[in-house]
């Protein structure tokens, strides 16, 4: 079950309206749209107020009873304190959000040398390879509660792929810089790397541009190792070098000696429950049972 939203929205008149929902965004676009409540219908939905996510239906039906009792000042206190821009929802990308990934990867292939390309690809290369990529490996978005991308991960095959590294990944993730260091990293990794590991995948490979000590501190508090440091690996603004980082995803303390199973697509549905676990908070290691 995806991950449920219980939040108010601001009507045109002022008052708020409290409801529940496990898409946030669709639900209030429905609610500005007219489609959403009588309630929100006569008196128009102008924004979002504010929003928590929940594990799931009852909790979100509870904290929806309890805030409808609340005095008005206490949900003014609630929605004073909130801000859409920083409210983030995770979801598998889809080819269509190709613009929005681009938004985030853009600023770094201009501005920066964590990713190595020149020139930032095109929106229709870009859904080509999102929708290559998530027929076998997961790739998610975050954006906050505006519909503004501030993040997303994906992985992809590591070596082409060739057969015998068919268990292994190469991670990646980018981040828009306003949204580094606010705790959404460690939300969009649990995420990924829950995933990889359900789908059997052993290993998790990060490549990254040396120096990058922001990332190093990030795989490091991941449990990534350092395997090794090459000098003058790609020119962009000056020779750069590269670390490669190692993420193992299975205990090989289980190793039962017989040739190890495929990677496997997840089943449907699987990547959203992943990412509401990811969202509230939970370990990759905790939600994959690692
Ligand atoms: C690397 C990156 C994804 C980290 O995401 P983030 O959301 O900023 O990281 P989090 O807030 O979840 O931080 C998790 C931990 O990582 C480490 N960390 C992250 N950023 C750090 C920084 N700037 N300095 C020191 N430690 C840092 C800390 O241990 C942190 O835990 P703490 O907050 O309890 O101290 C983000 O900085 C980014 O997008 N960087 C640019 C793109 C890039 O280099 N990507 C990697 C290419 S593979």
């Amino acid at each position: 079950m995806p991950v449920c939203y219980v939040y108010m929205v601001r009507c045109e008149g002022g008052a708020l309206y409290t409801g529940w929902t496990n898409d946030l965004l669709r639900r209030l676009a429905a609610h500005q749209s007219g489609k959403g409540a009588k309630y929100t219908r006569a008196f128009g939905a102008a924004s979002l107020a504010w929003a928590e996510a929940v594990p799931d239906k009852s909790a979100a039906l509870r904290r929806e009873a309890a805030l409808k009792k609340l005095p008005k000042a206490e949900k003014e206190a609630l929605a004073a304190a909130f801000d859409p821009a920083r409210f983030v929802l995770l979801r598998p990308a889809k080819p269509a959000d190709a613009a929005k990934v681009l938004e985030v990867f853009g600023w770094y292939v201009k501005n920066s040398t964590a990713s190595f390309l020149y020139e930032v690809p095109s929106e229709a290369e870009h859904r080509r390879s999102i929708a290559a990529t998530r027929r076998v490996l997961p790739y998610i978005l975050a954006e906050n509660a505006l519909g503004q991308p501030l993040g997303y991960a994906c992985a992809h095959p590591w070596r082409y792929g060739r057969d015998a590294y068919a268990w292994d990944t190469e991670t990646t993730i980018y981040l828009a810089p306003a949204a580094r260091r606010l705790g959404l990293g460690t939300m969009l990794y649990n995420g990924l790397l829950a995933a990889l590991a359900e789908q059997g995948y052993r290993n998790a490979y990060a490549v990254l541009a040396d120096p990058n000590p922001e990332s190093e501190a990030f795989h490091t508090a991941f449990g990534f190792v350092c395997e090794g440091r090459q000098a003058r690996t790609g020119y962009k603004n000056g020779w750069q070098g590269v670390s490669y980082w190692l993420l193992d995803l299975a205990d090989p303390a289980a190793d039962s000696g017989e040739p190890p199973a495929a990677p496997s697509p997840l089943p449907a549905g699987r990547l959203e429950d992943i990412l509401a676990a990811a969202r509230l908070g939970a370990g990759w290691r905790a939600i994959a049972g690692r």
